[in-house]
């Protein structure tokens, strides 16, 4: 991943930000946020900080002030390996956790003093205690959407654009994978294995073969229907559809392609097409637009992750001038959580 060179002067970034945004965010709002851009990313070099932005942060935040922009994965990978002292991450609270986990001596902050996920609020480290007690032996892969504790109790983490892999290459043709339903479900699909609920087996009595899945939802992607894919197809038959692997199965199924947010970037980038349906968090879809002023993203079924909305500029700022808010984690629950990461990050 490589890393982005800030502009210098508060005219640079205005500029910068001029041409990339045009169309995309109204005047007005650029001119403000360049100025917050200019003082963060001055304040950022004084306080020997690396700010990391996921692929769902607002446009004037995701072209301004990231050192790195990436999906779950590559942020992960920087975490683990930056020198810098103080860690801003422009994500979610598990992202940063995540942070934390893999740079225990560096200072983590997130700009927001909350910010969620349902998914990594659908499962409690009593719950994959319950699960390894049904289950004896069977390995336990769970996706980074989950918080540390959750992490500690698992044999190895993944993200969407891992996990497949990670399933193939287990010893045991039977897997437990927490706590997305639906990215469980597509995994199960691309790995060729039986989908069963906990208490449930396959229908022969006998688990051979299977995920053993939970109920944890995307709050976003849940919101995705076939009707949606269908409706697309209709109005924009020349748009080339892409899907989460958080949406539901049969979203994925009638989607051109599917992968993880970064993944989804790439494709458009190489692509030829003129337009394109992203089904996923709607800022990507404006962000993609910025990088690719030829191709058009279709507005339809435009969903904001509540969470990632709670990181902006504003707060970042704040963030950085006091040191707030930082992510604090239990050092033993900490130690196993690594485990379950650095597995993940050996097999990737
Ligand atoms: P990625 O790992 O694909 O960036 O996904 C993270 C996420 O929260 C998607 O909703
Ligand atoms: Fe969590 Fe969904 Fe938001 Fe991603 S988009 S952070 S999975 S709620």
């Amino acid at each position: 991943m490589e890393k982005i060179q800030p502009p210098e002067t508060h005219q640079e970034t205005l500029e910068a930000l001029k041409y990339k945004l045009e169309g995309i965010v109204p005047e007005a709002e650029i001119i403000l946020k360049a100025e917050m851009a200019y003082e963060i990313n001055r304040i950022k070099k004084e306080k020997d900080a690396v700010i990391l932005g996921h692929n769902y942060m607002e446009p004037a935040l995701y072209h301004s002030i990231p050192d790195y922009v990436g999906d779950s994965l590559g942020l992960s990978k920087i975490s683990a390996e930056t020198t810098a002292s103080r860690i801003v991450f422009c994500g979610v609270e598990f992202m940063a956790e995540t942070a934390k986990i893999l740079s225990p001596d560096k200072m983590v902050l997130l700009p927001a003093s909350k910010a969620g996920c349902s998914l990594a609020e659908s499962i409690t480290g009593e719950d994959v205690r319950k699960l390894k007690e049904q289950y004896p032996g069977v390995p336990v892969i769970t996706y980074v959407n989950t918080y540390a504790e959750v992490k500690a109790e698992t044999d190895i983490c993944c993200t969407s654009s891992n996990a497949a892999k990670i399933v193939n290459q287990l010893d045991s043709d039977t897997v437990i994978c927490l706590p997305d339903e639906f990215l469980a479900k597509n995994i199960a699909k691309e790995t060729g294995k039986n989908v069963v609920f906990p208490g449930h087996s396959n229908g022969n009595g006998e688990l051979q073969n299977s995920m053993i899945v939970w109920d944890g939802k995307c709050e976003v992607h849940d919101k995705f229907s076939l009707q949606d894919v269908e409706n697309v197809r209709k109005q924009f038959p020349d748009a080339l559809i892409l899907a989460h692997p958080e949406c539901p199965p049969e979203v994925v199924e009638a989607s051109d392609y599917s992968g993880s947010t970064t993944a989804m970037v790439n494709y458009v980038q190489q692509s030829d097409a003129d337009r394109y349906m992203l089904f996923t968090e709607c800022s990507m879809g404006d962000n993609i637009a910025a990088e690719n002023k030829e191709k058009e993203m279709v507005k339809m079924c435009s969903v904001r992750c509540p969470h990632m909305n709670q990181i902006t500029l504003e707060d970042t700022l704040e963030c950085l001038k006091k040191d707030q808010y930082q992510i604090h984690i239990d050092e033993t629950i900490r130690k196993k959580a690594k485990a379950s990461l650095d597995r993940m990050l050996e097999m990737s």
